[in-house]
């Protein structure tokens, strides 16, 4: 049960296994005690005393080095020298504030958000807390929430303007964390295009490190997250603090270690091209940080997050439901097709038991390549000259459902809507617009984009009955400027892009409930936790290549279940990497996440479409106990040859693993795999050979799993309960 204990100047947030503590020094400066795991009692005085600072009526803000303190919302320029949390410049062009604690409240459950998305309420107790600078009228609001059935903390910041004057925020960030140690190592994900979320693992120095993302989404580069692990920790035990950011645009994720070692973390919006103008009463919404304590390593780390965002974030009519097998037909046609040959695709689908066919980028406007017509969302006649009803009817009367692909934030300069609106996109009046994949992005931030980019999905959508919406992003944002906004607030039009985005994915996905709509961002460019609060899944990689999906769904799977990764089985050789892998390789892959094809069912070989089928009858008959099991991390591809994850049913009588092995080596033994997650006291059998072992044998000794001798070979082994525990 979460609750929250106070005692004189003392929050105490606790559940069953996680405590996070603060406290109000004498003058109201909001002080930072302790996060991590649950504390039965707490002294104050013992803990701030490390920090140097006296607890007593002596304490006052001149007297003491602040730049020791450990704070909950600081700011620079007032004698902490560290990273500041809030910069807000006052009337007089100052840019300290001084925030002092001015009331309290305890509440059930969890406030939203307003504009943006965040963890739901229920079983849960939230800590309110109102600061207040006496000299600018500036008020934060500070809530943090403890949930019963997660180890988690959410955090989140809201600024009031009180005074009587504008202020104009230039930093908000939604979290600081100060940590008394720095004995830790920092854990990002970094990437590019193809090559999303590598494990990237260093120690903390003295200083500021971390990762940010500049491009108006939260990118390939870097993801929204980081993570502290004990040099000690690592994937099944150890002290984890993992960080993640519901927030889809420009962020900035940084650790600062102090001369006197202790280390703040922060977390938000990017405050490089930001500064927002509050007028005397109004408010400002920073999104929704989670901090989430593991002493069972990151594995234990990323099975609290994965069950945050599974019960809490990802809309809930989709996040238990099965998701249909799709065959997508991006890397069957990319743009050359017409209906009969998508019909005919769709018929090799059926026939290998797809569920759901997906027409991807290139049946709108007069779109041939990349070149032309994004935001003309009407149908290309030349290549589907019934129209896309006539089209979703013929793929609907063979069975399947039918989905489409868009991209609806894009315009190209080459368009009937940049004719007829040129100042929809973002852009920089007399400056050149730069162009990316040849396309320019609309001001998500303007109402009126906002209105045409619904119509134009809920025209789609109506006409041609797609059961499911591939919603595409393709390029980083440049040319920073809205013709909707004066000069004084053209730092607001990164965050108000990314306000407009929500807006529109809430609108379109509350009128739209039973279309699964799945995110992509030039694969996954903007894979956060922001799109999951709409969208249950995502596209994790253009790249569709069974050894490098290896690395990315294992590291994406750090913060994010597999419930949420789109990952299909292509065609060889590789469309990126030119590479040849096994056939059930590329399946085994592919299951570790929401399952399809990208692929021309008819130009596979009579074996590969009868493996399909197979293939398609254990993606459904496994697919609760994928979606819906837990996650255990086996053996890393970013640390050696092998790559192993595997499933178990909650009740831990079932479970899937998986294992592939890169590179063939001559006179090596089969990977022994030990297992997780299983009830040591019980039996289990290997479904496909019959064979009996202990759940302790599985865990304490290894599974063998032997392996074809060939690059990328992989063993996939179902395992059931045949005993009582
Ligand atoms: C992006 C997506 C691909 C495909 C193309 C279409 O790159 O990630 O899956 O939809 O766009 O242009």
């Amino acid at each position: 049960m979460a609750e929250i204990l106070r005692e004189k100047n003392l929050f105490h947030l606790r559940n069953e296994h996680i405590s996070y503590v603060l406290c109000e020094m004498p003058g109201g400066i909001l002080a930072h005690l302790y996060a991590g795991p649950r504390l039965s009692a707490v002294n104050a005085a013992n803990l701030l005393r490390h920090a140097g600072v006296a607890t007593d009526h002596s304490f006052s803000v001149q007297e003491c080095m602040l730049d020791r303190l450990p704070q909950e919302y600081p700011s620079y320029g007032l004698g902490d020298y560290r990273e500041g949390a809030v910069t807000v410049a006052a009337p007089d062009g100052s840019r300290a504030v001084d925030l002092r604690l001015a009331s309290t409240e305890v509440l059930e459950g969890k406030p939203a958000l307003e504009g943006l998305p965040a963890t739901r309420g229920g079983g849960c107790a939230t800590l309110r807390l109102a600061l207040r600078d006496g000299l600018t009228g500036l008020e934060a609001e500070l809530c943090y929430t403890i949930f019963d059935d997660c180890d988690a903390v959410a955090r989140s910041v809201r600024l009031v303007n009180g005074g009587s004057a504008a202020l104009t925020v230039t930093r908000a960030f939604s979290l600081c964390l100060d940590l008394p140690d720095a004995d830790w190592e920092l854990i990002t994900l970094s990437g590019s295009w193809a090559r999303e979320r590598d494990i990237v693992r260093r120690p903390l120095c003295p200083g500021v490190q971390g990762v940010f993302s500049r491009r108006g989404a939260s990118s390939h580069q870097a993801s929204p997250f980081m993570a502290l692990v004990r040099p000690d920790a690592g994937e099944a035990r150890g002290e984890v603090i993992g960080l993640s950011l519901i927030y889809s645009g420009s962020f900035a994720a940084r650790a600062d270690v102090s001369q006197f070692g202790t280390a703040r973390l922060l977390m938000g919006i990017d405050d490089a091209d930001f500064a927002w103008r509050l007028e005397p009463g109004e408010a400002f919404q920073a999104p929704e940080a989670v901090m989430v304590f593991s002493e069972e390593g990151l594995g234990g780390m990323s099975r609290q997050f994965h069950r945050l965002w599974n019960a809490r974030l990802l809309p809930e009519r989709w996040a238990r439901r099965p998701r249909p097998v799709l065959l997508n037909s991006w890397e069957a046609a990319y743009f050359d097709f017409d209906a009969d040959k998508l019909v005919s695709i769709a018929e090799a689908a059926a026939k290998a038991g797809v569920e759901l066919f997906v027409m991807d980028d290139g049946w709108f406007g007069h779109r041939d390549d990349d070149t032309t017509s994004l935001g003309d969302w009407f149908t290309d006649r030349r290549k589907l000259p019934d129209g896309l009803k006539s089209l979703g009817d013929r793929v609907r009367a063979l069975g399947l459902q039918f989905g489409i692909w868009m991209e609806p934030e894009m315009i190209s300069p080459e368009s009937e809507l940049y004719r007829a609106h040129p100042d929809w996109c973002l852009h920089i009046p007399g400056r050149e617009g730069i162009t990316s994949r040849h396309q320019f992005v609309l001001d998500m931030g303007r109402e009126d984009v906002q209105a045409y980019v619904c119509e134009a999905v809920t025209r789609t959508l109506r006409e041609s009955g797609a059961a499911y919406l591939k919603w595409d992003m393709n390029r980083n944002i440049t040319n920073i400027g809205s013709a909707a906004l004066p000069p004084e607030r053209q730092g607001e039009v990164l965050h108000r892009y990314i306000l407009g985005l929500y807006a529109v994915m809430g609108r379109l996905t509350e009128a739209f409930p039973e279309v699964l709509f799945e995110g992509c961002a030039g694969g996954g460019g903007r894979f956060d936790a922001g799109i999951l609060a709409y969208m249950p899944q995502f596209w994790c990689s253009d790249n569709t290549d069974a050894l490098c999906r290896c690395r990315i769904q294992y590291a994406t799977s750090l913060v994010f279940p597999p419930s949420t990764m789109g990952s299909h089985v292509s065609a060889v050789p590789n469309h990126q990497t030119g590479r040849v892998t096994p056939m059930e390789s590329r399946f085994a892959v592919a299951l570790g996440g929401c399952f399809g094809y990208e692929l021309d069912p008819r130009q596979l070989t009579e074996a590969d479409r009868a493996a399909m089928r197979e293939q398609i009858a254990m993606a459904n008959r496994t697919q609760a106990l994928r979606l819906n099991g837990t996650f255990y991390r086996l053996l890393s591809p970013f640390e050696g040859n092998d790559t192993a994850w595997m499933t178990v049913s909650e009740d831990r009588t079932e479970a899937l693993v998986t294992v592939v092995r890169a590179l063939a080596q001559p006179n090596v033994m089969p990977p022994l795999v030990k297992l997780a997650g299983l009830d040591a006291g019980r039996r289990y059998r290997d479904v496909a050979t019959g064979e009996i072992y202990g759940g302790d044998e599985l865990m304490k000794v290894g599974l063998c799993c032997p392996l074809s001798q060939c690059d990328a070979a992989s063993a996939m082994i179902e395992l059931k309960a045949v005993d009582e525990a």
